[in-house]
């Protein structure tokens, strides 16, 4: 049997928007146990949420101040507890997400480091006295905007900081740091929780010697730089090798690295395929618009770049560059749309990765300067928006809360909260909702979706992505629309029964020449070889 990760589906919690079990406006950990049977019921495997740890929350828990506690925003420990039982109860394992490359300038290893400069926790973190004429220590950008290095009044040296100045990168090479992290592993696996999402897994090893980063083009100051001198380094792959034979100490445990946004030596951290980390998101399609060259394009590019023992996986939308419903929304067709990218995403070759809402369609709100809380967004808008936008409650019933809270949620809803909600799209066999259901239904009933082959076809209309999924004598034909006009495509040889359909009943049986409709998604079981 294949692993649970490879074969499921999982499902990201922004947990502060998620479900508020209290009325505070912040989702909590005893609201998304009390959505579990939602979940449940849409089909995932696993969920895997979003930081709840112990945060100053500057950056919305990604600068974490206590690796094996729960904010009090969040709940108890006894409640991550209790959603940990009530998920496995229903066959849905939970996945932590671990910061690793920074901690908040608030966690007491940085609160000692910072007190002296002979503090034995100094080097836990990257200081450097800087350059003579009161210059940073390099040219290094942070993510977020400005110097990557922050001079620390009271000691006279500067730290790095990637992120935010609130999140000093940990220094990777001392191996107090590395030890440290894996007790925290142990702390969680011994709790119980199956796997972790690795935070900017491509950062944690620095350049010993602090080189400056050179130039190439991009969009953002971050992006033209070069990141050669703290980016994938060798050393960070070796660090994860251990923490996979860490992980590899505990039964059916997974771990998946978020790499750099824009995928450079993504492919890396699955190692041989077996012997670094389970699973390595791939951002492609975030950047492609809606056209079937450019995501065929993008598939077949992972999948070459995944080692031949690796396992591929897919996500759309999350918590830093969310809402595919917006990204590639044409009026009154987005919601079709979102269809069709739901059909690639549960068909394709490979683990799919949900982001909260978008089996609703949920769109990017758009938010008013006042109102932004995100760094990058405060930092730079009207320039790049932040995040805001697509980290708002969770819709479930239409009104003023959308049932995500009683109280006055902490990001303002989304567009169309009273038309995009779980009541009414539960209630519509048309909805986004209900096709992903049956979608979802579809993969976890059929082996060649899951687990089989993966072939496009060539002979195919210009505005068709068609590929095959195969596994023994199942071979199951995929068919997707990008474009608003029907088109001829021809079938492969022999009877083909309709398993799904965004346009048609399923049942039918189809062979020859077939009229794919305009943003038409068409899943087809092989039945007769001609
Ligand atoms: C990752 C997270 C992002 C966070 C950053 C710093 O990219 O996904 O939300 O801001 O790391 O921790």
């Amino acid at each position: 049997m294949a692993p649970w990760w490879k074969e499921g589906i999982i499902y990201q919690i922004y947990p502060r928007s998620f479900a508020d079990s209290n009325g505070d406006g912040v989702g909590d950990l005893p609201g998304i146990t009390s959505r579990l049977d939602y979940l449940q019921e849409l089909g995932v495997d696993g969920i895997w949420i979003s930081p709840i740890y112990p945060s100053p929350m500057k950056d919305f828990g990604y600068d974490v101040s206590d690796y094996t506690s729960i904010d009090p925003v969040f709940g108890s420990m006894a409640d991550l507890e209790e959603l940990i039982r009530q998920a496995h109860a229903r066959g849905i394992r939970v996945i932590m997400d671990m910061v690793m490359n920074h901690t908040s300038d608030q966690h007491p290893w940085f609160v000692e480091a910072r007190s002296s400069r002979d503090n034995p926790r100094r080097d836990w973190y990257l200081w450097h006295p800087g350059r003579p004429g009161g210059r940073p220590p390099n040219n290094w950008l942070s993510v977020f905007g400005g110097s990557a290095w922050h001079k620390d009044e009271k000691t006279g040296e500067y730290y790095l900081h990637l992120f935010d100045p609130s999140q000093p990168d940990l220094n990777w090479r001392n191996p107090g740091v590395k030890a440290a992290m894996m007790d925290v592993w142990r702390f969680w696996l011994d709790k119980g929780v199956d796997g972790f999402r690795l935070d900017v897994a491509h950062l944690l090893v620095k350049h010993p010697d602090f080189p400056d980063s050179g130039s190439k083009f991009g969009f953002t100051p971050y992006s033209r730089q070069r990141h050669d001198h703290h980016s994938n380094l060798p050393e960070t792959h070796q660090l994860w090798k251990e923490f996979r034979q860490l992980l590899d100490s505990y039964p059916e445990r997974m771990a998946v690295a978020e790499p750099d946004l824009d995928g450079t030596g993504a492919e890396g951290y699955y190692g041989s395929g077996e012997d670094e980390l389970h699973l390595t998101f791939n951002f492609q399609l975030f950047w492609r618009r809606w056209q079937a060259a450019a995501i065929q394009d993008a598939v077949l590019d992972w999948g070459r770049r995944v080692p031949e023992q690796g396992w591929p996986c897919w996500v759309l939308s999350n918590h830093d560059f969310g809402r595919h419903a917006s990204r590639w929304s044409s009026g009154r067709r987005t919601d079709a749309r979102a269809k069709v990218a739901a059909a690639l995403l549960l068909t394709v070759r490979g683990t799919p990765f949900l982001y909260y809402g978008e089996e609703l369609a949920m769109r990017r709100a758009f938010i008013p300067p006042s109102e932004l809380v995100d760094p990058p967004g405060v930092r730079y808008w009207p320039l790049y928006l932040g995040r805001d936008g697509f980290r708002t409650p969770m819709q479930w019933t239409a009104g003023p809360g959308a049932g995500f809270t009683t109280g006055k949620p902490w990001m303002r809803l989304g567009p169309e909260a009273d038309r995009l909600n779980v009541e009414l799209e539960s209630k519509d066999p048309g909805s986004v909702l209900a096709w992903y259901k049956r979608l979802i239904a579809l993969r976890r009933a059929t082996p060649a979706l899951r687990l089989g082959s993966f072939k496009t076809w060539f002979d195919r209309p210009k505005s068709v992505l068609a590929y095959t999924r195969a596994l023994g004598e199942q071979t199951v034909s995929v068919l997707l629309s990008f474009s608003r006009f029907s088109r001829s495509v021809e079938l492969p040889a022999g009877t083909h029964q309709v398993l799904a359909s965004t346009h048609r009943d399923a049942g039918a049986a189809l062979s020859g020449e077939v009229k794919l409709q305009g943003d038409e998604a068409l899943v087809l079981l092989q039945q007769e070889r001609g």
